[in-house]
């Protein structure tokens, strides 16, 4: 895979030694079995993940209502491989989490290290519509620049080339979900629509996946509704930990991650023949896979 840097976010990233940070997060991480991954292409519903996960998995450590989630924030207590663990590090020090863990990355398929695709760790991924996704990160990397957003038709051609730092969407997409087809026990693949849609559905079956289900007696207790409120994206946009946090290491205002959380914003931008390009592009190079509801 050819990384190709086109934007200041890039850039920076580049500088401040992200590239060697996924290499070092390559050849050095080395997978419990019982490691969860979150895996995701950015602006596509990462953070939500992250909140959900990590309540499924430790709902029987703590009651809802003292979830560390109230405390701390979200890329604290999931950080990053690449762009939090590894930033600096070759090989940081992992000890004070403790198993199961729960880390994400953005790394494409190809990229995991050895380890995550040659253990028994779980890994989840969640896409979200390519439209929705292009005026998400556009938004965000304005937000932690500071700055007005960038010339828009250029983002959007880079976005059409699949010129990203974690290259094109559709290639990252594709390669989780050939994979969650070939070995489901291994790789659970999510739509941030879906979970839009119906989440009590969806909290259900990741929690099958991650191997701690929700019993008959929890489920009659309201707990998959705890679950989705405590994870919503009013609740935590309004916890004072992400109004006054920053990510783990990167040091963006953790506010930042929680813009607006809705399907179809991408209408209030594009325009139908930009909507209509990029719907093309993705029909094509999905073709007969994910495409429908992507
Ligand atoms: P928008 O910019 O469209 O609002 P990531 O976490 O991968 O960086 O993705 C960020 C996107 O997910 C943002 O989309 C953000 O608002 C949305 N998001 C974050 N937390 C969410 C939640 N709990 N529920 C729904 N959407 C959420």
């Amino acid at each position: 895979m050819v990384f190709i840097f086109m934007n200041i976010m890039d850039l920076l990233w580049v500088q401040g030694t992200c590239i060697n940070a996924v290499i070092s997060f390559q050849k050095h991480f080395q997978a419990q079995e019982s490691d969860v991954i979150l895996a995701t292409y950015p602006k596509s519903g990462t953070t939500w993940l992250k909140a959900l996960t990590f309540t499924i998995m430790n709902r029987s450590r703590f009651e809802l209502q003292n979830s560390p989630l109230h405390t701390t924030t979200l890329h604290q207590l999931v950080p990053f491989l690449e762009f939090d663990l590894y930033l600096n590090h070759q090989s940081p020090n992992l000890e004070c989490f403790s198993a199961p863990r729960i880390f994400a990355t953005h790394v494409p398929h190809a990229l995991l290290p050895g380890s995550i695709l040659n253990s028994s760790c779980r890994i989840v991924y969640v896409c979200r519509n390519p439209l929705d996704q292009f005026i998400s990160e556009w938004l965000f990397i304005a937000r932690t620049q500071d700055k007005e957003p960038s010339d828009l038709a250029e983002a959007f051609e880079r976005a059409c080339n699949g010129i990203q730092f974690f290259g094109p969407i559709w290639e990252h997409a594709l390669c989780y979900w050939k994979a969650s087809i070939e070995q489901p026990d291994k790789i659970f693949f999510l739509k941030y629509e879906d979970l839009k849609e119906d989440i009590a559905s969806c909290i259900n079956r990741l929690a099958d996946f991650l191997g701690c289900p929700l019993s008959e007696e929890e489920v009659t207790q309201g707990v998959v509704e705890e679950i989705s409120k405590l994870c919503s994206f009013d609740y935590i946009k309004n916890l004072e930990v992400t109004k006054t946090g920053r990510a783990y290491a990167n040091g963006v205002k953790n506010s930042h991650y929680l813009r607006k959380g809705e399907v179809g914003d991408w209408k209030n931008y594009l325009t139908p023949s930009m909507s209509e390009r990029l719907e093309k592009i993705i029909e094509e190079k999905l073709a007969g896979s994910v495409t429908k509801s992507l």
